[in-house]
């Protein structure tokens, strides 16, 4: 096996992935007890680290898991993971763009206990992985979509490990040949299976309020503040499946997808089976942001 990046963290220490190990009882593996983040890394600048930090003490919180760590101590954390994979930038060049994927579980225990003894201490674990670039032609033709009935739970804000739904949902994307599953509940959109969707309707982007329904997304707030930047109307408000099929637009927006712009749903183009003219300007605007940020404090 040869990970391009060879080292993760587990526990407090530094060590080889291959030589990484967490006990057989821990409570993700048994239960899924645990939850995690995932953080883009832009030559080697970790973009919205206070949100996703926020994000994970938010889901630690909601099931009811000491967060491990304060937010400096998360920030030496992915420094360290970041040095020692020879992703940090050094002043000099940029290193490739990455990702962190965090997750805290609450730990192990001797038993198969459904509900947890008190006081466990939670594992933690933390690697990086290559950036998923999109090549150009993807980007200019778009993705593919079909639509699948959301069949999740109702803590749908919480980001749980516990993903064999969207696990499944994907793998029924994936068999389709298309890029992602997006969901519907009681005939209104919902999300993606890991991913944030947006709508064009009318010239407006549309997005569902934040709820137990999706999981507020980080690069939804990034997609927000530019079409406030450039002046484009937008509002979180519900999206019938109706809508939803006779969009001009349709994106998906997430930590590794940035924003797709979605061509055919369910077979059936979008609009005009082409990307928008709005995902053109959000889009460029996104990859302009993301770069001028490099080497600034996070
Ligand atoms: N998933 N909704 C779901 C169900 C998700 O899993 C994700 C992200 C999002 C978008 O959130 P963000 O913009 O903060 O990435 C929405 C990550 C990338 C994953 O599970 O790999």
């Amino acid at each position: 096996m040869g990970e391009p990046y060879p080292h993760c963290h587990l526990n407090g220490a530094l060590l080889r992935l291959r030589e990484a190990r967490i006990s057989p009882l821990d409570r993700s593996f048994l239960f899924g007890d645990g939850v995690y983040e995932v953080i883009p890394v832009y030559a080697g600048r970790p973009f919205r680290f206070p949100e996703h930090c926020a994000r994970l003490a938010r889901s630690c919180g909601e099931i009811r898991l000491r967060d491990p760590h304060s937010r400096t101590e998360w920030a030496a954390l992915c420094r360290e993971l970041l040095e020692r994979n020879g992703l940090a930038a050094d002043g000099k060049v940029s290193p490739p763009d990455c990702y962190i994927y965090l997750q805290v579980s609450r730990g192990s225990e001797y038993g198969r206990n459904h509900a947890p003894l008190p006081d466990l201490t939670p594992t933690v674990f933390a690697f990086c992985a290559p950036w998923p670039e999109r090549d150009a032609a993807v980007r200019s033709r778009g993705v593919a979509c079909v639509t699948a009935i959301d069949p999740r739970w109702q803590r749908c804000d919480i980001k749980s490990v516990a993903l064999l739904p969207n696990v499944l949902l994907r793998d029924q994307a994936a068999q389709a040949g298309a890029s992602e599953a997006i969901l519907l509940r009681d005939g209104e959109l919902t999300e993606g299976s890991s991913s944030t969707v947006h709508v064009v309707i009318g010239g407006e982007l549309r997005t569902p309020p934040d709820s137990w329904r999706i999981l507020p997304g980080t690069t939804r707030s990034v997609v927000e503040e530019l079409l406030e930047a450039l002046g484009i109307p937008h509002q979180a408000s519900a999206v019938s499946a109706a809508e939803l099929r006779s969009a001009e637009e349709i994106w998906l927006a997430s930590a590794t997808r940035e924003l797709d712009s979605v061509t055919t749903l369910d077979a059936q183009p979008v609009g005009r089976g082409v990307p928008g003219p709005l995902w053109h300007r959000v889009h460029a605007a996104f990859q302009t942001l993301k770069r001028r940020l490099e080497g600034q404090p996070w």
